[in-house]
């Protein structure tokens, strides 16, 4: 056993995908999730994978005393993932002190707690959004963080400064931000992969959730920018490639090697595909024609962006492997193991 990791939001996509990969790491893992945008299935499918079942506690990160227990019941955890937020983005326009409440207390409550149960280390989920639209692509950590687009957007960069305070302030922890892209995908085995709730805001559940009848067409955000195609440029990033970065973050903060007590990663493959490029990968990969229509742009769209990866590329010697044409292929075979088994 190489330590103790406490994941919150591991029930979700991503943070699902990352127990697998610190459980294969050899790492013990316990998983709090409040299930707000989750199901215990994805434990089933971390057992199914892995052979292991991790501790699994429902609990809301907003529940202080909750955490307090829970630290006080397992002790000895070397470090924490902090997955857990709410993560729509359409929605926190419309309801955001949800957002704010969640987003910020969750994590409050976690830096309040770790030096009083001497947690050292945590990883947080940040995001590329803090990057608003980049004056240059490829964009790095450097660049500036740009006015929030979103409540959500703007949970993000407060997280980021609310933990540089306080680690500023002297408290005994250290922290790996990751800058996550654009993730899609799901692991290979089809057991695990992304659910989200309602009609998809994201352009890859939407097009495997068209292409298997439960959406009758997709809609492209515009067709007039200013890239080659038209549509929007992201950095679209295979999930379990970011889930090992994870377990990178995480062996480097308890082998005692961050160089810093903040240290910030952006975590892309440094590639920039656009939307009709994505599709066009989809039809290819699944042998099916999407369904689409080119419609007007989405209000708050950023036109492109994609990472510099070089600095996670060098520093964690991490580096995005899996082709885009194998991440539309996973992403497809978990859509058709939910048709299989009578989910969606
Ligand atoms: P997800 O919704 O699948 O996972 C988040 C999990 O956290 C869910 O299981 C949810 O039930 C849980 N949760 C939410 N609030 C909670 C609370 N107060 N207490 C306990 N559990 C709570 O989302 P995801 O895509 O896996 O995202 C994980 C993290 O990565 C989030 O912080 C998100 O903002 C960030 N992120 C995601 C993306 C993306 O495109 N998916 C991109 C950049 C950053
Ligand atoms: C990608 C592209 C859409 C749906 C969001 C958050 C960001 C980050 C990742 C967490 C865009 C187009 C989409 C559809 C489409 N999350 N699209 N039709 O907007 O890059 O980022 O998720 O931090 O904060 O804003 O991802 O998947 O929504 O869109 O044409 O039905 O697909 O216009 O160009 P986005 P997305």
């Amino acid at each position: 056993m190489k330590g103790k990791i406490l994941v919150t939001g591991g029930a979700g996509y991503i943070g699902s995908h990352t127990v697998v990969e610190l459980q294969n790491a050899g790492y013990e893992v316990i998983i709090i999730d409040n299930l707000s945008n989750s199901t215990t299935d994805s434990i089933d499918g971390i057992e199914r994978i892995t052979g292991k079942r991790p501790v699994f506690i429902k609990l809301d990160c907003n529940d202080l005393e909750g955490l307090r227990n829970l630290f006080t019941e397992h002790s000895g955890i070397d470090g924490i993932i902090h997955f857990a937020a709410s993560k729509a983005v359409g929605e926190s326009v419309q309801k955001p002190l949800l957002y704010y409440r969640n987003n910020l207390n969750s994590l409050i409550n976690l830096l309040d707690l770790m030096p009083q149960f001497k947690v050292r280390n945590i990883v947080f989920s940040s995001s590329c959004t803090v990057y608003g639209e980049p004056d240059n692509n490829p964009i790095d950590e450097s660049a500036p963080v740009k006015p929030a687009e979103s409540p959500y957007g703007n949970t993000k960069q407060i997280n980021e400064e609310i933990i540089k305070d306080t680690i500023t302030s002297g408290a005994p922890v250290k922290s790996i931000i990751l800058r996550y892209f654009n993730p899609i995908g799901a692991h290979k085995s089809a057991e695990i992969g992304e659910l989200p709730n309602g009609v998809p805001q994201n352009l890859v559940p939407y097009i495997t959730q068209t292409a298997i009848g439960v959406r009758e067409q997709l809609s492209v955000f515009g067709d007039d920018y200013n890239t080659p195609d038209g549509s929007c440029i992201r950095d679209f990033i295979n999930v379990v490639d970011l889930a090992k970065a994870h377990v990178i973050a995480i062996d480097r903060m308890l082998g005692n090697k961050s160089e810093d007590k903040v240290e910030i990663f952006n975590l892309g493959t440094g590639n920039g595909v656009s939307v009709l490029q994505l599709i066009h990968v989809f039809e290819k990969v699944s042998g099916k024609k999407l369904n689409y229509k080119i419609v007007g742009r989405r209000t708050g769209d950023i036109e492109k962006i994609w990472a510099n990866p070089k600095k996670a590329n060098e520093v964690l010697g991490w580096k995005a492997v899996e082709s885009i044409d194998e991440t539309m292929l996973s992403a497809w075979n978990w859509q058709l193991k939910l048709r299989e088994k009578g989910i969606m």
